[in-house]
């Protein structure tokens, strides 16, 4: 299938009508990828099947893994889910519209494909103008997984998402980078205490200010407890060589650098303070904070590949703040971690 490519710019006719085509091939069943302020998505219109098997066909996705529906408004959500606790209304009005994902109850409105059969729906109101301006123009739910083939590093620009799914979807609204850079933080909102199901944008300590306490999934710590959000239990974010995530600053990397490199091509992936007190040949240095290094976490594991590193070496970061989701993510990424 031929893939329309909408690049969007400071132009703002041509961007309403790119949305618009692509809010009218989401309507019609297809599927399109869009950017959010996490990573891009994969959309299809969540109130129907078909539209929604799409989705799992383009990306190679296991048929057990929920998808979230993403929403434009409150109001827009209430439609979809059933009652929930008022800490909910709380976490709403403090993070929303933002990288967070509520799992409520639903209300059968959205297909079973998308919540996988269970009776809960994670729903989302992503903070990205153009998701936005695409969510109230086609004025559905739209379920969306990170627009990637199913394994691979989510998408952070439209160019990873071109590379992962050219001519196997409808469209895709190219905006550049996202912000974030992690997934969103997915919290389970259906006991009386609220738990972390995923680590993500939102991180434990911000919502802690706003709930008091807070449950993080013991599967989430590495305990050999089955995950409650379906899709952590998969090998995820995955390079296209074997990564070994190194904890102890830059001396340990230094070390294991060396003992690993023996005429083999190795490629670093570093905070910018550790990759100045490194020697390599192959560095990719992350940024200075956190937030930054979340950013451009994905696009370093993407440019590694084969043929020209046979192993990479990377940091293991504080988890603390949106380190929890970085290291999270690396630690799935990671076939060694020393
Ligand atoms: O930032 C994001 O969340 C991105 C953008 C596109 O919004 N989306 C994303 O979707 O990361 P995906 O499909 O890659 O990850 C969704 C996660 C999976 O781990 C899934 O198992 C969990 O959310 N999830 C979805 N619905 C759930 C439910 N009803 N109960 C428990 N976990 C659920
Ligand atoms: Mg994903």
């Amino acid at each position: 299938m031929e893939t329309i490519r909408w690049n969007l710019k400071n132009d703002y006719l041509y961007n309403q009508k790119a949305i618009k085509g692509a809010a009218e091939l989401l309507k019609s069943g297809s599927v399109v990828a869009f950017p959010t302020e996490t990573v891009y998505g994969l959309g299809a219109d969540a109130t129907k099947e078909e539209a929604v098997s799409k989705i799992f066909q383009a990306k190679g996705r296991p048929q057990d893994n929920p998808l979230i529906a993403h929403v434009a408004t409150k109001n827009q959500l209430t439609r979809i889910v059933g009652n929930y606790p008022p800490f909910v209304d709380k976490l709403m009005d403090a993070f929303v519209p933002g990288p967070l994902t509520f799992v409520l109850p639903s209300n059968g409105t959205c297909v079973e494909n998308v919540t996988a059969g269970l009776s809960t729906i994670g729903v989302r109101i992503p903070d990205h103008p153009v998701a936005q301006e695409l969510l109230s123009v086609s004025d559905i739910p739209i379920a969306a997984p990170s627009a990637n083939i199913s394994g691979k590093p989510s998408p952070t620009t439209g160019h990873h998402v071109w590379a992962d799914l050219q001519g196997k979807i409808a469209g895709l609204l190219d905006a550049g980078p996202t912000g974030v850079g992690v997934e969103s933080t997915v919290i389970d909102c259906t006991h009386e205490v609220p738990i972390i199901l995923r680590p993500g944008g939102i991180t434990k300590e911000q919502l802690e200010t706003v709930v008091g306490s807070i449950i993080i999934d013991p599967a989430i710590a590495g305990a050999n407890e089955r995950p409650a959000a379906p899709g952590m239990k998969y090998k995820h974010y995955s390079p296209e060589v074997p990564l070994w995530l190194v904890k102890g600053g830059h001396r340990k990397m230094q070390q294991v650098i060396d003992e690993e490199k023996n005429g083999r091509q190795v490629g670093v992936i570093a905070s910018t303070e550790t990759a100045q007190a490194l020697e390599a040949d192959n560095m990719i240095s992350l940024g200075w904070e956190l937030p930054e290094i979340a950013a451009h976490l994905y696009e370093a594991l993407r440019t590694f590949k084969e043929g020209d590193v046979e192993i990479i070496i990377c940091e293991a970061f504080p988890e603390e703040g949106i380190g929890q989701a970085i290291m999270n993510r690396l630690k799935k990424a990671a076939s060694v971690y020393l």
